[in-house]
């Protein structure tokens, strides 16, 4: 009875209770936690079970919420229904305008400042040293489309760095799988109302990140350089208008990725000067590269954000942040890049 009493009153006691904790959970934790220079982890079903945990963890009735409008579909529509059901303020800003985040926190009520970035689906950036000096509230970067290898934010002062691990960590398309990672005594504290609120990560999908996580270095270099490649060929092309892509010259904010990045990432996206028809055309023609909404796993992944990813967003908000009728993002799996370009070149033209 002692010792039952024991594990069953010992925070993250992993010979207890599966939704308490799971050994092999718990490699898969020490893994990001390595991997992000951080003191641990904590790992959830998905990206959204980590991003729903973590603010409902740390938010109550009243409390303030700043966020940059550049976000993932679901986590701009969670932050705007059930937090705003649940009485949390949400104040969206431009996440790329220097001091947004900081000019919009209300001292002793925002509780949490949240980023993303690169951005789903603009490959827009935030400034990790501007998010790391903010005092007061919890600072949260979803830094999903960098992976660890991409950039650290918690070098930079950021409180807790969040993946959907379902993305380029675990990268084979086969887990759903989220994650956070940041100082132990604020992970604990989260894994206190996560243990209630139950979006645990399976056994099973931690197996299949921590596979994945072996080949995270091999598989980033390849996809970020064929990335690197397209979005160079793709300037060139007269049917696209922009392409958006934080490694190439022309993106606007180069030189902050250059700074703060030490992979560009794997995913980019460009805008088809012949707007939503072309985007229809291009998507019947592509061969290699294959029409789905998910990025970072082995197979290139073609999508148009704005009837899916970033369907729900109002069209006001989608002209806000964007999202086009002619952007198409790409997400480069481990094909050889010339096959890609050769695919690219005929559904093009
Ligand atoms: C940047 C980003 N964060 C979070 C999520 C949510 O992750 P999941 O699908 O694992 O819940 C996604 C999903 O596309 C995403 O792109």
């Amino acid at each position: 009875m002692d010792d039952a009493h024991r594990r069953a009153t010992r925070l993250r006691a992993d010979e207890f209770y599966g939704r308490y904790a799971n050994p092999t959970v718990r490699s898969f934790e020490e893994v990001v936690a390595e991997l992000e220079g951080a003191e641990d982890a904590m790992a959830f079903g998905s990206g959204m079970g980590a991003i729903a945990t973590t603010v409902l963890a740390l938010c109550s009735a009243g409390d303030h919420i700043v966020a940059a409008k550049q976000l993932y579909a679901g986590t701009l529509a969670f932050l705007q229904g059930p937090c705003a059901r649940f009485g949390i303020e949400v104040t969206l800003v431009d996440g790329t305008t220097p001091g947004a985040f900081a000019s919009a926190v209300q001292p002793g009520r925002t509780t949490i400042v949240m980023a993303e970035t690169p951005s789903n689906p603009r490959l827009e950036l935030c400034d990790l040293d501007e998010l790391g000096s903010i005092m007061g509230p919890f600072t949260v970067v979803d830094s999903t489309f960098a992976t660890p290898l991409g950039q650290q934010p918690l070098a930079h002062g950021v409180d807790l760095v969040l993946h959907s691990a379902t993305k380029g960590i675990a990268g084979h398309n086969d887990a759903t799988i989220g994650v956070i990672a940041g100082e132990k005594e604020l992970i604990d504290a989260i894994w206190a109302y996560g243990v209630l609120h139950g979006a645990m990560a399976s056994p099973f999908d931690a197996l299949n990140a921590l596979r994945g996580a072996r080949t995270l270095g091999v598989r980033t270099a390849h996809q970020t350089a064929t990335a690197q490649r397209l979005g160079e060929w793709l300037e060139q092309h007269p049917a696209v208008a922009r392409v958006h892509y934080p490694g190439l010259a022309s993106h606007p904010q180069h030189d902050l990725a250059k700074r703060q990045m030490r992979q560009y990432g794997t995913v980019l996206a460009f805008e088809l000067a012949g707007g939503r028809d072309a985007v229809g055309l291009l998507l019947d023609r592509i061969q290699l590269a294959r029409r789905a909404t998910s990025l970072g796993g082995p197979e290139t992944l073609v999508c148009h954000p704005m009837t899916t990813t970033h369907a729900s967003l109002t069209p006001q908000e989608q002209a806000d942040t964007g999202v086009t009728e002619g952007l198409v993002r790409v997400s480069l799996g481990l094909e050889d890049p010339g096959d890609i370009i050769a695919d690219f070149t005929r559904a093009l033209a």
